[in-house]
């Protein structure tokens, strides 16, 4: 197959030295990489900053903001059997950019916000017989706002992970996830490495397309 993954964070400019983000760190959609190049699927990576390497025999692409993300997934999604979104994309962004840094004697201590595109609400009408996956990191009511966004991003499938567990979610090497598919039965998974996570999950896309 052939897999379009998204990785890590966004980065929202306020100024040359300043941005938005947030604590993801790539280490989910890189082993969804890692293991689905290992399982000899044609796998492209768009990724926001990170700091790991790239997995071996994955097509990278580096993007920044949200909107790079959007445009980089939007030209490589034709080419795509599958869509695995566990990108942490920043929702909102400086409604105003500075070209220069800004300075404390005249800066605004109020950040104006804009909202981001949503990249699965974007692709939502060229799914056709794509396999679209998204994650939902949640701290309460996980599975019910999980599925609930599933049905709003019309998505195959959701993984949702309860960040406040410990073992969970952002800036550790194991997660705690529930997969939750369209049709078909709900998997929770015990505490295990973002690797194990990774292959019950392309493990499942395969199943699927069988
Ligand atoms: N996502 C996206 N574009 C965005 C924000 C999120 O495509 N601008 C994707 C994420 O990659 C993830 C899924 O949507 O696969 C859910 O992300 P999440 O942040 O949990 O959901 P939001 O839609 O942002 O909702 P909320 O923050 O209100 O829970």
């Amino acid at each position: 197959m052939r897999i379009l993954i998204t990785a890590g964070p966004t980065r929202e400019f306020l100024d040359p030295v300043r941005f938005l983000s947030n604590r993801s760190t790539g280490r989910m959609g890189y082993a969804l990489s890692e293991v689905a190049a290992q399982r000899g699927h044609d796998v492209t990576l768009v990724s926001g900053p990170v700091a790991i390497p790239a997995p071996e025999h994955v097509t990278l692409v580096n993007v920044i903001s949200a909107r790079d993300m959007l445009a980089a997934v939007l030209a490589h999604l034709a080419h795509a059997d599958v869509l695995i979104m566990s990108a942490a994309v920043a929702d909102w962004r400086p409604k105003i950019r500075s070209l220069t840094k800004l300075k404390k004697r005249d800066m605004n201590p109020i950040i104006e916000l804009e909202p981001n595109p949503d990249i699965l609400a974007s692709v939502k009408a060229l799914k056709g017989d794509k396999i679209i996956i998204g994650f939902a990191a949640e701290t309460h009511d996980v599975d019910e706002e999980a599925r609930a966004k599933l049905e709003r991003k019309g998505l195959d499938m959701i993984v949702a992970n309860d960040v406040t567990q410990p073992g969970a979610g952002f800036e550790v090497d194991t997660n705690i996830v529930t997969l939750i598919p369209r049709t078909g039965d709900v998997v929770k998974l015990p505490l295990q490495s973002k690797t194990e996570v990774a292959e019950k999950i392309i493990a499942w896309t395969e199943a699927y397309t069988a």
